[in-house]
């Protein structure tokens, strides 16, 4: 089976093409932004931007994979409330060019949305929750699943949350990041106010393995098993990498004074992916021991 995966220099990206290297036999055709690509499989690898309507017929009618999975997108959140116009071409625009080129080739199309389709009054969420997205991000992503939702193609549509783990040159995730300002003996200030599930990259990429296996359609939340604010992930990060939890000030989101607003009361249930997909996702602190491994501390 051949599968061309969108955004495969990102975080998402690469956890997946690395898990679909180790864990199946399928032939990857990786493709993101950049000249290059930040792994070396030994994969093809080809330069794409998906706003691109005429490269992205031109590349999948050249490969025909049998699925498309799409880790290409526009992820700062409060960028997305400045820049709009650029956000949603990548966001839902170039997510329509993927379901065309679906549709002409007979591809299966993978999608992943986010938590952030949601109010965040009275989370968390399943996947029949009503969306009511707060912030330009979410009204895209939410556009992005009604277009897979109303097309004729054979979708699976994977929301998940606040992903944290290591890839090469990829963005500092808030794991990375608060690791980083804590080892360096810096104080942060961490939100008491926003509760969700934290997701380990590791386990998006191995449920999506098994939604791609097992040719699942609809929607699947993937997220990590427990729900916690940012401030007890903190916590968890400094037991975990031996760090001074007074380095750590709780404060309230609205004190951040940030461009989007975020869902308060948010997290996704992972009964559905954990019934049908047959694994239990890590919770934080099982997430954050295999990060230091990885990290190498
Ligand atoms: N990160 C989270 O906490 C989170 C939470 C919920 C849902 N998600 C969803 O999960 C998916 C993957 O996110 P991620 O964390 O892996 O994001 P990421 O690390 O920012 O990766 C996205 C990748 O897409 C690339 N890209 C941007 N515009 C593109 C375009 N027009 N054509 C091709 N590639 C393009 C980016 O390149 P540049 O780096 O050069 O821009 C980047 O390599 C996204 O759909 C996101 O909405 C993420």
């Amino acid at each position: 089976m051949k599968i061309l995966i969108t955004g495969s220099n990102g975080l998402l990206g690469q956890a997946v093409t690395s898990i679909f290297t180790r864990e199946s036999d399928y032939e990857l055709i990786q493709t993101s932004f950049e000249d290059n690509s930040y792994l070396s499989f030994g994969h093809i690898y080809e330069t794409l931007d998906i706003t691109s309507k005429e490269d992205v017929k031109r590349l999948t009618d050249f490969y025909a994979p049998d699925v498309i999975i799409n880790c290409a997108a526009f992820t700062d959140v409060d960028k997305c409330e400045t820049e709009r116009e650029l956000s949603w071409k990548i966001n839902v625009d170039g997510v329509k060019n993927l379901i065309i080129a679906s549709r002409r080739n007979n591809s299966r199309l993978i999608h992943f949305s986010t938590d952030y389709v949601f109010d965040g009054k009275n989370g968390p969420y399943t996947e029949e929750s009503v969306p009511n997205p707060i912030s330009f991000y979410g009204r895209e992503k939410l556009a992005s699943e009604n277009a897979c939702i109303t097309s004729d193609i054979n979708y699976a549509i994977i929301r998940t949350l606040v992903l944290y783990g290591i890839g090469n040159k990829v963005k500092p995730n808030f794991a990375l990041w608060l690791i980083e300002k804590l080892r360096n003996n810096e104080p942060v200030t961490i939100v008491t106010d926003q509760i969700s599930n934290v997701t380990m990259i590791d386990d998006l990429a191995y449920g999506t393995l098994k939604i791609t296996e097992k040719n699942l359609k609809g929607i699947y939340n993937i997220a990590g098993s427990d729900i916690l604010s940012r401030y007890d992930f903190a916590m968890k990060v400094c037991e975990v990498f031996g760090y001074s939890k007074e380095l750590v000030r709780p404060a309230i989101t609205a004190s951040l004074n940030q461009s989007a607003p975020r869902p308060l009361k948010s997290g996704l249930t992972t009964y559905k992916m954990e019934s049908e997909l047959g694994f239990k996702p890590m919770d934080a602190l099982e997430g954050l021991r295999l990060l230091k491994i990885q990290l190498g501390y």
